[in-house]
């Protein structure tokens, strides 16, 4: 019979994380003079440990053991062929998950969040500040900081906020601290509030309000935290595609074809980062990095110097952008409504080494529905994304007659994620699409910064 769901042993958990840049090449982050930020420089940002990861080229980097501790939990995750799925779309390919939605908060959120309250509580640090789009990283990062007894404070996207009130409960129930943003509670908070007062916020407004509620506290005990676009942020999360590489060997399985949704690029980098050291190594795959076609940030942006955030307090960053004080509109999918991207994913997609596809908000739902229906899992709404894709190279195989192997990261679940499913079965969901010159409108902003080389790493 063949294999259903491929289950690694504890004992196979991978020991080190892959480092990409160690195999490519990137522009470095630029200050305010428009020369390269010093690693001191981020200092009062992030703890030093943090910020060695971030500049590291070490190809291979060992993983703590209070790190593999905690992750236990619930890693190795499944691997799974969703053969009920392929049944259904008639496909000769064979589709296979890799289930991250079996972590405590519900996604792969966690491998970074887990390494990283390890990393502050080991270099003295007693409280995080972080904001969260969809609630799946302030969660995450709630019950990382419970592990190691650190206190947590999230600054959450209205819009997120209002749409999923239980998010915050999750937060208070591992002890963290979940408010709206734009807040009153800082500066970058109360600018954005003045500019528009209902506004729903976004997550380059909320990453400015959880910088300066970091570096203003006077005690030197605050840090800040990102979920996604870093480099450290897309290291933690290769543990999924190390794991996946051993499950499909297990059964004698390569992928044709490797999908993620992408907002700030994390989930992808994770399980795909390890296949492109695979390719690099002359393997041949395609990789497809998801977004919403209502925040087309790959697809449409160019690749640019930008700050992450909207009151530009993070340095100038290489990455494709629609320029920070763009507000993405209301779409359900939150953690997919960031601006940018990051510069690793960024770098691959210069390189052609990696296709960027932009799907709508109803196919995506669509897709989401027809995987629950057949294997049973509702998924989050970021995760529709790249199960879109997935379904749509599935069909493509149908007709072609191809037996392709399609691998995908099921990022997370969408059991609090319901409202908006609610509203996709009464037909409430607009499909909203960018004009060319709403685009061009946003990216002036960055008009006058300092321009990336265009790399090439091999
Ligand atoms: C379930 C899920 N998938 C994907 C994402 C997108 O983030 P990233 O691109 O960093 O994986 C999020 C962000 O909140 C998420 O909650």
């Amino acid at each position: 019979m063949d294999a259903r769901k491929v289950i690694l042993s504890e004992d196979e958990l991978p020991r080190q994380w892959y480092n990409i840049l160690a195999d490519i090449k990137l522009n470095p982050p630029l200050g305010p003079d428009g020369k390269p930020v010093s690693p001191d420089a981020l200092a009062p940002v992030f703890p030093m440990n943090l910020i060695e990861q971030e500049v590291s080229t070490q190809r291979w980097i060992d993983i703590p053991e209070e790190v593999l501790g905690v992750l236990r939990i619930w890693r190795p995750s499944p691997l799974v062929r969703a053969v009920n799925l392929e049944r259904k779309l008639q496909t000769p390919a064979r589709i296979y998950y890799k289930n991250e939605s079996v972590s405590p908060p519900g996604s792969h959120k966690p491998n970074t969040a887990v390494a990283q309250a390890y990393y502050n509580k080991a270099f003295g640090i007693q409280r995080m500040t972080t904001e969260t789009g969809a609630g799946q990283w302030g969660s995450a990062l709630s019950f990382a900081c419970s592990q190691f007894g650190i206190e947590c404070k999230v600054f959450m996207v209205r819009i997120s906020f209002d749409q999923k009130p239980y998010r915050k409960s999750m937060m208070q129930a591992w002890g963290g601290t979940c408010i709206p943003s734009p807040s009153t509670e800082t500066q970058a908070g109360r600018a954005a509030l003045a500019k528009d007062p209902n506004t729903p916020g976004s997550l380059g407004i909320a990453i400015s309000e959880a910088i300066e509620a970091a570096v203003s506290d006077k005690t030197g005990k605050t840090r800040y935290s990102l979920g996604s676009v870093l480099n450290h942020v897309m290291l933690h999360q290769t543990i999924i595609g190390l794991e996946a590489q051993k499950q499909m060997k297990m059964i004698g399985e390569y992928p044709d074809i490797v999908i993620g949704c992408a907002g700030g690029g994390s989930n992808f980098a994770g399980l795909a980062f390890p296949f492109v050291y695979d390719a690099f190594n002359g393997k041949k795959i395609d990789i497809y990095p998801v977004e919403p076609a209502a925040c087309p940030t790959m697809t449409k942006a160019p690749f640019v110097y930008d700050h992450g955030d909207t009151a530009r307090y993070t340095p100038l960053l290489p990455m494709h952008s629609l320029g920070h004080a763009f507000i993405p509109p209301p779409i359900h999918a939150g953690g997919l409504r960031y601006h940018g991207m990051s510069p690793t994913v960024s770098q691959l997609i210069t390189e052609g080494i990696i296709q960027p596809r932009a799907v709508t908000q109803t196919q995506a739902y669509k897709a989401g529905v027809a995987f629950a229906r057949t294997e049973g899992i509702l998924p989050a709404p970021e995760t529709n994304h790249a199960l879109a894709v997935a379904i749509a190279e599935a069909e493509k195989a149908a007709q072609e007659g191809k037996q392709k192997v399609i691998l995908l990261n099921l990022s997370g679940h969408g059991l609090l994620d319901l409202a908006a499913y609610d509203k996709y079965f009464a037909h409430g969901l607009e499909d909203l699409e960018l004009s060319d010159e709403q685009i061009q409108a946003s990216e002036k902003v960055f008009e006058n910064f300092p321009k990336p080389q265009r790399l090439k790493s091999r």
